[in-house]
This record gives C-alpha cells, sequence and structure tokens, in this order.
C-alpha cells in the first residue's frame, strides 16, 4: 500500500490532536532522566510520529525511521523535528524483514496508523521479537473500527460496515487485523508479560477540517466499492450526500483509533 506525502501531512495535525495524553505522558515519566534515547519508528512515514513524541522525551535523541517508501523518509528528513534530534532512515519492507529492523540498536520501538495494516501472525512475530529484546513498545492511531458520521443518512450503518470489511484484507502482511487490532495487540503484549496502557485517541472531524473529511469519504467509497456489496446507486448517494455535507460546513466524522503503551513489566 502506498500513502502520499499529501495525505500524510493533510492528516498530522488530526492525528496529534487526537493522540492519548494519558500515554504520552505515562512515556514521558518511563524515560525520564534517560539520555542518548535511541528509538525506530516502524512504517514512519513522513515522521509523525517522531514530531509527536520526540518533544516528551529527554533532549539529545536519536531516531531511525524505517518505512519502504523512499520518497516518504526523503520528505521525514526534510521536515525533520527540531535540532537536538538526530535522524536517520532505512528502507526495508516490514513485511519479509522486521526480525534485521528489530536487531538495530534501540530503546524503544514506535509506529503509528500501521498495527491495524498487519496481520495475526506478523504481529505474533513482531511482540515475540520485541519481548526477547524487553523493548517498550508504542504504536499509536490503530483504527478499532468505531466510527459515526452526522447528519444521519439512512447508508451510513451500511457503508461502515462495509468499510470495517474491508479493512480486513490484505495490506501486504496477510489478512489484516483492521478493527480487531487494538485488542489482538493488547493481548498478544500481555501474554509475553507486558504491561500494556490502551486509551483513545479518536479523531472527531468537524467543518473546520473539511478536506481531510473529503479524502476520508472519498478513501471510503473506492475501498467500499471494491467489495461490489453495497448497490452501487445507494453508495453513490451515500458518498453525495457526505460530501454535499461537507460542503455545507455540516459535516461530523468521528473515527475510532486506540493508542497503545507496553513496556516490559
Ligand atoms: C497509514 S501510513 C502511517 C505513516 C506514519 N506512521 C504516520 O502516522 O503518518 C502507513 C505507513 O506504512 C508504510 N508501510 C506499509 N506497508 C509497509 C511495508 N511492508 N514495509 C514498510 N513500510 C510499510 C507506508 O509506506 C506508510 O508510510
Amino acid at each position: 500500500m502506498s500513502f502520499s506525502t499529501e495525505w500524510l501531512a493533510l492528516r498530522e495535525p488530526a492525528d496529534h490532536a487526537a493522540r492519548n495524553k494519558d500515554l504520552l505522558a505515562a512515556i514521558a515519566t518511563y524515560f525520564a532522566g534517560r539520555s542518548d534515547l535511541a528509538v525506530t519508528d516502524l512504517a514512519s512515514g513522513q515522521g509523525s510520529t517522531l514530531r509527536a513524541v520526540a518533544p516528551h522525551l529527554p533532549p539529545g535523541q536519536s531516531w531511525t525511521l524505517v518505512d519502504y517508501d523512499e520518497a516518504l523518509l526523503d520528505s521525514a528528513t526534510r521536515l525533520g523535528a527540531g535540532d537536538t534530534v538526530e535522524i536517520s532512515t532505512q528502507r526495508a519492507d516490514l513485511s519479509d524483514d522486521v526480525a534485521s529492523v528489530l536487531a538495530l540498536p534501540t530503546d524503544l520501538l514506535t509506529t503509528s496508523a500501521f498495527f491495524d495494516l498487519v496481520s495475526k501472525p506478523w504481529l505474533t512475530q513482531f511482540v515475540k521479537q520485541a519481548a526477547k529484546r524487553k523493548l517498550p513498545v508504542y504504536a499509536a492511531l490503530t483504527y478499532d473500527g468505531r466510527m459515526t458520521c452526522a447528519p444521519h443518512d439512512e447508508h451510513n450503518a451500511a457503508a461502515v460496515a462495509a468499510f470495517n470489511r474491508h479493512q480486513r484484507h490484505d495490506k501486504g502482511f496477510g489478512p489484516a487485523l483492521g478493527p480487531t487490532a487494538p485488542e489482538t495487540a493488547q493481548r498478544l503484549f500481555e501474554a509475553a508479560g507486558y504491561k500494556v496502557m490502551l486509551g483513545p485517541s479518536d479523531w472527531k472531524l468537524g467543518p473546520n477540517d473539511a478536506e481531510l473529511q473529503r479524502q476520508l469519504i472519498g478513501g471510503w467509497h473506492d475501498a467500499i466499492a471494491e467489495l461490489k456489496e453495497i448497490p452501487a446507486a445507494a453508495l453513490a448517494a451515500w458518498h453525495a450526500a457526505r460530501l454535499a455535507a461537507i460542503d455545507a460546513g455540516k459535516a461530523e466524522l468521528m473515527v475510532g483509533h486506540q493508542d497503545l503503551w507496553a513496556f516490559p513489566a
């Protein structure tokens, strides 16, 4: 799956506003007083997690951003995260090369908007490798299947259900965990001896987020159309009604996410 720099830039402010503040505070406390922290950010995109987390960690950090998209890694380096953070990048396909990435010297593993793309076998292996090295893990903004749209439309519920089914399709790692990812991750980390904190990081989008809403609805429309479950006319009516509400400044959208902070007990 590929993600454009424009899309990741558009969602970054909403992601930063949504990130669970209790979890960020817990991470800050865990690493307080440490120096020379090394962080590895998996599926980094152009560095949203780096910019969200670095201010909560002691100065003098070095981050390795890992993604298979060279353009996103280049953009991440350009955007940076201030003078006190050293950034390097590593291009890797995490679907078949997670072990070598986890072998990098690191104090913390981070990721965001990623665990819902992976499969249960992949996440099981990931947790096993992280546990072997006793590495704490922060995984933010994992979609949890909750989504509500206002104003009411008769097709909203069918559209959300179809989108959630599409989320389980293979995104390059085998059948995706989709909305089951937060709960699955919690169970796997706890079984591996981690203490786990899970907290909501929902997007609550309104008239000021018109372009983000437009793009989301467009993406969901295309995903749902691929399934061919909802009659084309009904899907088109839902799409048109959502866009009209956005244009009229009346659309609200809640997208449920969970953040996870897991550290060896
Ligand atoms: C939804 S984006 C999230 C990006 C970033 N973490 C953020 O929150 O803005 C998912 C990221 O996963 C990366 N990705 C997807 N499949 C991958 C794979 N097999 N190996 C490495 N990166 C992958 C994409 O390139 C993209 O940057």
